[in-house]
């Protein structure tokens, strides 16, 4: 009998989006190395896969086996859905697209369920042990009820969504009657979560009345959540347990906190990380201000100039990676004479203290050097758990989706960030960001509480991941569970 027989297969189906995708690229090469006993189909649409595919470093010749995960297209063809040529994969889009990309996704229903019928037929009518599915798929729980299949949700933080969650639900920022938006609110069904400003929401929340094409998306998606057998989340149980007790008790399902993870170095395609890491030797320990907006981010063109006086004024080490501002080609060259203060890049090389990047940096790198003291950040859920991952306190800076969320969190909850401005459009003043730099960067009680806190979340992170004889931490024993469960249903 072959060994492929023998082996439980799961399929993984991401939105089409990088920063979708890559999560649950980080969660099949962790399945696949850690439990040995299952086959991977990863679903996505054509372009979307042979992207992953080419940007994927080939196996290790050494290693004898092959692969368990395989790449599956399903088709879609954008233009059936108005969309342009070739468009999917929200990165691509303009905002206004993005939720037409996202209701058009529903539109791969037939063909999903048409695929996990043919792995069946092809497994000579072995089931797949389950579906995991995006925070976007909701209707995949249909799918999975049709043909009886264990079905899960994949998410990434707990509290941050939790809020998301209820916001959509209810709306609770705005007067359904008068249309009239409240200066501040709380959830009524997440109560622990604290008040909100609206300040806070990002422009598709803030902008919702129930009628718009989000709303009309995010009710009938999130609702679905109820339908699926559990959601297992990218975090920490210790860390986030207030809200995955949200989910919890909203959904009443299991709620499995499996992380962190996260893309080895290896598996990041890029450039070479030693001109960074060189850079980075010749500095103290902790000195570094580490600045990136993620790779799908960009500040508006005042916004860079306030940030560049605040780095500059307040002394501190950098390494930031910038991007063209809002309003020019996210793609194009840098334009550093016309986008930063005059002399600023000179100033920043000649002095040594800044390393000014384009585009793309090597994070975990950067992050995991003892020269770098804080991360100002989006504070993308990817982002937070490779700075706490790494005992590195944050300076956030939300810009969408539940990012707010998670600085909130990260501030409220943990002291383990200084928020420093909210969204791509507020007005920022490098005083005010300076101060907020200096607060975190310099030798001040508050730095030494927010390094102790963030390395006892890394140790969280350390005992959470343990994976010893009779020693399991929570996040191996919730991806145990979560197995355990889909076999009962098998
Ligand atoms: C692997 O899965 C097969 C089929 O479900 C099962 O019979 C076998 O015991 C499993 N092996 C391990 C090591 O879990
Ligand atoms: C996001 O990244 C893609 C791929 O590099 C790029 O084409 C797109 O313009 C980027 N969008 C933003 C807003 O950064
Ligand atoms: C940080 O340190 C510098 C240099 O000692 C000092 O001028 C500045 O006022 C300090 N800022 C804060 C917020 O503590």
């Amino acid at each position: 009998m072959g060994e492929r027989e023998e082996k439980e297969n799961i399929v993984l189906f991401p939105f089409m989006a990088q920063g979708h995708i890559i999560p649950f690229l980080a969660l099949a090469l962790h399945i696949e190395r850690t439990k040995k006993n299952y086959t991977i189909t990863f679903v996505n649409t054509p372009l979307n896969i042979q992207n992953l595919k080419s940007a994927l470093p080939p196996p290790p010749s050494a290693s004898t086996s092959t692969s368990r995960i395989r790449f599956v297209e399903i088709p879609f063809n954008s233009e059936e859905h108005g969309l342009p040529p070739h468009a999917e994969n929200t990165d691509i889009l303009p905002y206004p697209l993005i939720i037409k990309l996202i209701h058009a996704s529903t539109s791969l229903r037939p063909a999903f369920k048409t695929l996990l019928q043919q792995i069946t037929q092809e497994q000579g009518g072995k089931p797949p042990l389950c579906v995991i599915a995006d925070i976007f798929f909701g209707w995949t729980t249909g799918v999975a009820r049709e043909l009886g299949l264990f079905h899960a949700i994949f998410s990434s933080c707990g509290f941050g969504f939790a809020c998301y969650y209820s916001l959509w639900l209810s709306l609770p920022h705005r007067n359904m009657e008068s249309g009239e938006v409240y200066e501040s609110f709380e959830l009524q069904d997440f109560i622990e979560a604290s008040r909100f400003h609206k300040t806070q929401l990002p422009l598709n929340i803030l902008e919702a009345d129930g009628t718009d094409s989000w709303s009309v998306f995010q009710r009938k998606n999130l609702a679905e959540w109820k339908d699926s057998d559990g959601v297992l989340f990218n975090t920490v149980e210790e860390f986030d347990e207030v809200g995955l007790s949200y989910f919890r008790r909203k959904l009443g399902r299991p709620a499995w906190a499996i992380g962190p993870i996260l893309l080895s170095k290896e598996n990041r395609a890029g450039v070479s990380a030693d001109s960074c890491k060189d850079w980075l030797d010749t500095k103290p320990e902790g000195s570094v201000l580490y600045a990136s907006f993620g790779s799908n981010n960009t500040i508006s063109p005042s916004q860079m100039i306030q940030l560049a006086m605040a780095l500059e004024g307040s002394g501190k080490n950098f390494i930031w990676v910038v991007r063209p501002p809002i309003g020019f080609d996210i793609n194009s060259e840098f334009r550093a004479k016309e986008w930063l203060p005059p002399g600023f890049e000179e100033r920043a090389k000649d002095s040594g203290r800044g390393l000014i990047v384009q585009r793309w940096a090597p994070q975990v790198e950067i992050l995991s050097h003892r020269s770098t003291g804080a991360f100002l950040s989006h504070c993308g859920w990817n982002s937070v758990l490779e700075a706490l991952n790494n005992g590195v306190p944050l300076i956030g800076w939300g810009m969408a989706a539940e990012q707010f969320f998670n600085v909130k969190f990260l501030e409220e909850e943990w002291g383990v960030c200084v928020e420093v401005a909210r969204g791509k459009t507020c007005e920022v003043r490098h005083e005010d960001v300076r101060t907020k730099i200096e607060l975190v960067m310099n030798q001040t009680e508050k730095r030494k509480e927010m390094t102790r806190k963030a390395c006892e979340i890394k140790e969280m992170m350390r005992s959470a991941t343990r994976d010893e004889d009779g020693s399991k931490g929570s996040s191996v024993q919730a991806l145990d569970d979560f197995f355990n469960a889909a076999m009962l249903r098998h």
